[in-house]
């Protein structure tokens, strides 16, 4: 049953119902009204034609918010509907509501605005002079800030007998969630206000939609529904689409569904982070001694949650090595292009595209292979890391999933055949290889805590219902996995109770590859605190202590031979009148951190990561071509291999999208890549083989022992392929995307 998931025919079949496929009697229809603008004051805006138009029953603007207008995780900046100001493209000043989407469409282009046009801040260096400000009332176009300051670096580096520079850059990427935003709501009869929508986050959205409409969070209901993609984007715009539904739903007393375009999707929503990177690497006697590193990013127009994105940025900024000394700044800025957040990988795909290439021009530099290199400077068991963490409460595997990736690839004998410096085929051969530390979870950036309900009825059938979203990675199926096993019952009997934000408590956001971990972890103190109500009315049956009980083969057994089945046992709580039932939390272990010098233990474990990229390259197209990636990962256990597996290819393909194709164009503030025909992602037919390896050490910080996969399996690929092109051609890719008219034979 390894590779069985409980939503998998649903989803093979079509069967499965996404929010667009929701309907209620009498629904509305809700279409969000842009303007042209980048930049600029709102004058007035006219909504007398548009709701005189055919069909439309209100067109809403900030006026008709109720509660708070504004929103934001860390920076309340973003206005849920524009009044005063357009800062983006992106920014929506009306609601139009009709009976069908064709009238509400229709009615887009009545509604009228006057602007006072501003000169548009399209990227962070301008903004950085803050001579005009995309938000007046912070006073400064900078959002964030964060510092490592380890050592001296000063002395570090006038220490050094090799000091190599370098400038990285990478771009915006859009997520490309096959589902756009969409939601549906409605107002119950008791006057709670029930939310379907594709989001990551139940809770927050609950959050932002109660202050929205002034309401408490018991009046607003967020209900778990079959999400098409997320990957770190669905959630603040996604957040925002709901509140914008319940809203209109609200106001006009009936059910309202509002569902993207591909067009207002890939406008309004958020983008990774694109990253600026000045690197100064010195090395001592083989050893990187230190390190300055010097990050800018375009924030675009809100803050979202760039704070935290370029905070991890900090802390995996000099990759997996021991450096002594570091000073490191990055700093995200406002801008009038799209605004930039959370995105799989959350800010270090981009260091790692720098430092792990760094890596391979210094062994070159030094005359020795870049796996010496890495193994003479690697993060060990009790390393200290650039923050000044110890690595002393996990297994650090960074040498034995190097070696695996070597030993799987073949990596030694195939990097002797790159083209680079050989002969003139017209096709060129290269391998490359880059590897990771990852910090698990939220880490210092917020309360990490969650929460799991095991309801067993008196038949033996079990409901499970864990505080973790279904992003589409099959996290049900993996709680299911982890409850099936622990007591002992096919997973069959096991049902996941789709989740509401009413029925269990808060329990985060689902991100920072944190589902698996900490909703296993609430789920293991579930199990252990049922075990305990089982075992105590059971024991007199089994003539045994309570403790003494073990689960398997879907019986319950003493150590002196006595079994009961499982069916039967839960038969005898019903005659006790002892409910089967039980909650369990996990709250992550401590972290710390100190912003002032950017130290302190990040995150309470790490993931460990090497991932080797095959590429040929035609020498007439320049098109790369990637034959063979090799994925190692030590996840800390397996919970189940088939949505392992599909959590690596899933981040493996994305991250070759980043690296080789994904070409966000953005011109004087407006997205002209907005749909999927010019924004071209990767195609089934086009992908390469991937061979995916788990290594398993068992987290002790973990009740379940596992750690994370969803962001490891992206964060590696575009340094492993640019390590790759270089090998085969001797050009240095420094840019992303990695595009054919940027590559050529050095
Ligand atoms: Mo994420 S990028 O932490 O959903």
């Amino acid at each position: 049953m390894m590779n069985w998931r409980n939503d998998g025919v649903a989803k093979v079949t079509g069967k499965a119902k996404y929010a667009d496929d929701i309907k209620f009697f009498d629904m509305l229809h809700c279409v969000p009204v842009y303007t042209n603008e980048v930049h600029a004051e709102i004058l007035s805006i006219d909504i007398g034609q548009a709701e005189k138009s055919k069909g439309v029953v209100k067109v809403i603007t900030a006026k008709d918010i109720p509660g708070v207008k504004k929103f934001g995780q860390i920076r309340k900046d973003y206005s849920l509907i524009a009044e005063d100001k357009i800062r983006y493209e992106g920014d929506v000043i009306a609601l139009i509501l009709a009976d069908t989407l064709e009238n509400a469409l229709n009615a887009v282009p009545k509604v009228s605005a006057k602007f006072k046009k501003l000169k548009a801040i399209l990227s962070p260096e301008e903004a950085s002079k803050d001579e005009l400000l995309v938000h007046d009332v912070y006073g400064s176009n900078l959002i964030n800030h964060h510092k490592v300051r380890k050592g001296d670096t000063d002395r570090g580096f006038s220490e050094c007998d090799l000091i190599v520079e370098d400038y990285y850059e990478t771009n915006f990427v859009e997520h490309g969630y096959l589902e756009p935003e969409s939601a549906v709501c409605q107002v119950r009869d008791d006057g709670v206000i029930e939310v379907y929508g594709s989001m990551q986050h139940p809770f927050s959205t609950r959050r932002f939609t109660a202050a929205l409409l002034g309401k408490k969070l018991s009046e607003i209901e967020v209900i778990t529904i079959p999400m098409g993609g997320g990957f770190g984007g669905k959630d603040d715009t996604a957040a925002i689409v709901c509140a914008r539904t319940a809203l209109a739903s609200w106001v006009c007393n009936k059910p309202v569904k509002m569902t993207y375009t591909r067009e207002w999707s890939i406008k309004e929503s958020y983008k990774r982070h694109p990253y600026k990177m000045n690197y100064r690497v010195g090395l001592k006697q083989g050893k990187i001694h230190a390190l300055q590193c010097s990050i800018i990013t375009d924030g675009g127009a809100y803050t979202s949650v760039s704070p935290w994105v370029t905070w991890r940025s900090t802390v995996q900024c000099g990759g997996p090595y021991i450096i002594p000394n570091v000073f490191t700044d990055v700093k995200a800025y406002y801008t009038n292009n799209v605004y930039t957040g959370a995105f799989r990988g959350f800010g270090s795909p981009q260091v790692n595209f720098a430092i792990e290439q760094i890596v391979e021009v210094i062994a070159d530099k030094l005359g020795i292979d870049a796996i010496t290199l890495r193994k003479n400077n690697m993060l060990r068991q009790d390393s200290v890391t650039v923050s000044q963490q110890k690595l002393d409460n996990h297994i650090v595997s960074l040498e034995q999933v190097l070696d695996r990736a070597i030993k799987e690839s073949d990596y030694c004998k195939k990097i002797a055949k790159c083209s680079f410096g050989k002969g003139d085929d017209s096709k060129l051969y290269g391998i490359g290889l880059a590897m990771s530390y990852r910090g698990c979870s939220l880490g210092a950036e917020g309360k990490d805590f969650t929460s799991a309900i095991i309801n067993v009825q008196f038949d033996g059938s079990i409901l499970l219902e864990v505080a973790i979203h279904e992003n589409g990675q099959g996290s049900e199926t993996a709680m299911i996995n982890i409850l099936a096993n622990e007591i002992g019952v096919p997973a069959s009997k096991i049902r996941y109770r789709r989740s509401s934000t009413s029925q269990i408590p808060d329990g985060g956001t689902t991100v920072a590859s944190r589902g698996t971990l900490m909703g296993g972890g609430a789920l293991m103190d579930a199990i252990k605190n049922l075990k305990v109500i089982i075992n105590n009315t059971i024991a007199s049956e089994l003539k045994c202590k309570p403790e003494e009980i073990t689960y398997s083969d879907n019986n319950l057994s003493s150590p002196n031979g006595e079994n009961i089945s499982w069916e039967d046992a839960m038969g005898i709580l019903y005659q006790n009148c002892t409910y089967p039932y039980a909650f369990g939390s996990f709250e992550a272990p401590k972290v710390t951190w100190n912003e002032e010098n950017g130290s302190g233990n990040a995150y309470f474990t790490y993931v460990y990561s090497a991932q080797v990229a095959e590429v040929e390259i035609d020498i007439k197209s320049r098109k790369v071509k990637v034959l063979d990636i090799f994925a190692v990962h030590d996840i800390g256990k397996a919970i189940n291999e088939g949505l392992l597996s599909g959590q690596v290819y899933g981040g493996v393909v994305q991250g070759l999208g980043m690296a080789l194709k994904e070409n966000m164009i953005i011109k004087d503030g407006h997205i002209t890549t907005n749909n999927f025909h010019n924004y071209r992602m990767y195609r089934a037919n086009e992908l390469p083989r991937i061979h995916d390896f788990i290594i398993e050490n068992p987290d002790p910080n973990t009740p379940s022992g596992a750690k994370g996969i969803g962001e490891p399996a992206l964060e590696i690929i575009s340094p492993a392929i640019a390590n790759a092109i270089y090998r085969a051609t001797g050009k240095r890719m420094k840019k992303l995307p990695m595009l054919a008219e940027d590559i050529c034979k050095q």
